[in-house]
């Protein structure tokens, strides 16, 4: 798995997949359709023994998952059996017989039920708590890989990733954003109508953004890499950045 041929798969599939999901309404706190379709083209023609994805709120990314990959279980792991995304979820998912819902902390669940080729989809937890998961799964269970999402640029998360994990790439990448954007106008649609009218291409929070939209970063997992290593070296780049953090906030920035 590689961005470029990420890129090739996303032309090759982009019609496909835009009927695939014409029929699937916008959800709020959902990845962006063409994150989806970013996920569906670095797969590519590998077919999983098994999706698991931890963070499913009101089920955006399991229903896409759940059709797009139609045949392949998908285990689907959410944190918060009390909030009303709860039934949304399970509602939108009653009609997809390879889609499994279960409720529990990813942090323990999530690597207990992953095996070797699964793809892994992290979208809760977040931040450097999604990217210690990430990195437990790929250095002990030998995934085909790991998509986590919300690693937008100009965090220390996406910084780390750049640096130190081997083979990483985005979907924030200006090539996707040019190809595939207009597959979220439906999204930005009812962000507006639901209230959110700040999330927008390169915006989000009322402030601009470098990257296109929340960003899925895709970690393929390599022959070679030492994971455990990398995800010793996390732990201290995590340190640091809290440090440099909380200096920033007393200082009034
Ligand atoms: C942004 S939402 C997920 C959106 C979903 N992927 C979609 O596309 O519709 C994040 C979710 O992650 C869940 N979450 C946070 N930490 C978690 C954990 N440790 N284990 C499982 N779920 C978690 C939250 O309860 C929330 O529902």
């Amino acid at each position: 798995m590689d961005l470029e041929h990420t890129l090739e798969e996303a032309s090759r599939r982009v019609d496909a997949f835009r009927s695939l999901v014409a029929h699937i309404p916008y959800e709020a706190k959902g990845v962006l359709t063409s994150e989806m379709l970013f996920l569906v083209a670095a797969v590519g023609n590998h077919r999983p023994p098994k999706i698991v994805e931890s963070g499913r709120a009101r089920g955006q990314s399991t229903c896409i998952l759940g059709l797009a990959f139609a045949g392949v279980p998908v285990v689907s792991i959410e944190r918060d059996a009390h909030s009303p995304d709860a039934i949304v979820a399970t509602e939108r998912c009653a009609g997809l017989e390879n889609v499994e819902l279960h409720f529990g902390d990813a942090n323990v669940e999530l690597p207990a039920r992953v095996s070797a080729g699964d793809i892994v989809v992290i979208d809760g937890p977040k931040g450097w708590h999604a990217l210690k998961l990430a990195l437990t799964v790929l250095a002990k269970r030998r995934p085909a890989a790991v998509f986590v999402h919300d690693c937008y640029k100009g965090q220390a998360e996406r910084r780390f990733l750049e640096r130190h994990v081997p083979g990483a790439f985005f979907s924030d990448d200006a090539r996707f954003e040019a190809g595939f954007a207009e597959l979220d106008g439906p999204v930005f649609e009812t962000a507006r109508r639901e209230g959110f009218e700040s999330w927008q291409p390169h915006a989000f929070d009322g402030r601009t953004q470098a990257s296109y939209g929340p960003t899925y970063a895709c970690l393929p997992w390599r022959q070679g890499i030492r994971y455990g290593s990398v995800l010793r070296r996390m732990v201290v780049a995590r340190t640091i950045s809290r440090i440099r953090r909380s200096f920033m906030k007393r200082m009034g920035e």
